[in-house]
């Protein structure tokens, strides 16, 4: 028996990359997965290749997009008890490189994606979960909402935000039932993480992260996978780094 069997999951940004290996998990652990995506027709790609798995096109710095995203859980399914919180906008994100020169609607596009996005699926999420008798939120933060790494000051903060978030969402709503955690990944080998990087910067991060080979969108999705599911029952409020180690490592001890 699958470990999220029974269980109706919500997977944004699950067109590609990191949210299109949670969906395509979670659907082989038994659960009814929402493919939702600003993208419908890498959604629908997904969808397709999953048993039972239905398209959401959403935009979720959108509240009217992500209540019908919500809804559309509800139609399917009958309910809601799991969402992954994943969606980003890379190629946005890629233009975030130094503060003095940052163009604000930058910042609020970033912002409203990566941070007001994730808030308001768990603002219509908790809902629906409470209906159940409770549900399990996992955020996807990143290794830049704990370490300044020199670019993505906005990006940085909107994911520390995220952090925060995951741990008000545990505390006001753990004796509910609902469970709130995050994951924070490294450098993960997704589309948007290839597109965007400068030349030669996959291959100068592998050398640095202290692990054989870089992250893969499975590995994140296997963690979200463990959060979601009552393996972790009582973990709650915890972002779980995914990051090889990378963020307290010390490239000097290879010297
Ligand atoms: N790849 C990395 O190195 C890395 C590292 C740390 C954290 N993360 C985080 O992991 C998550 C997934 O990243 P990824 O690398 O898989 O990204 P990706 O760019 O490969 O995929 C993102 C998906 O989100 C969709 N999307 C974009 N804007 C949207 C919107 N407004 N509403 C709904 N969907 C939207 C895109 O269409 C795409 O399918 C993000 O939260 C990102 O910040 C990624």
């Amino acid at each position: 028996m699958g470990r999220l069997e029974g269980k109706v999951a919500i997977v944004t940004g699950a067109g590609r990359g990191i949210g299109e290996a949670t969906a395509r998990l979670m659907a082989l652990e038994g659960a009814s997965v929402v493919v939702a995506d600003l993208n419908r027709s890498e959604a629908e790609r997904v969808a397709g290749e999953l048993d039972g798995a239905v398209v959401a096109e959403v935009d979720v710095s959108d509240e009217e997009s992500v209540i019908r995203m919500i809804d559309t859980a509800v139609e399917a399914f009958g309910g809601l008890d799991v969402l992954h919180n994943n969606a980003t906008d890379s190629a946005t994100n890629a233009v975030d490189t130094d503060i003095v020169t940052l163009d604000m609607a930058i910042f609020d596009r970033l912002v409203a994606v990566n941070l007001k996005g994730q808030f308001m699926g768990c603002k219509h999420a908790i809902p629906r979960m409470l209906e159940r008798g409770g549900g399990s939120i996992v955020n996807t933060a990143s290794v830049d909402g704990f370490v300044g790494r020199g670019v993505r000051a906005a990006y940085g903060a909107s994911k520390a935000g995220v952090v925060l978030l995951t741990k008000s969402v545990a505390s006001q709503y753990g004796s509910r039932g609902i469970r709130c955690n995050a994951v924070a990944p490294g450098l993960v080998r997704t589309p948007g993480a290839e597109l965007h990087a400068p030349p030669g910067y996959v291959e100068a991060a592998a050398s640095l992260y202290p692990m054989p080979r870089l992250c893969r969108p499975e590995d994140v999705a296997k963690a979200v996978v463990f959060l979601a599911s009552d393996d972790a029952a009582y973990v709650n409020a915890t972002t779980l780094m995914v990051d090889g180690g990378a963020t307290v490592y010390m490239p000097s001890s290879r010297l």
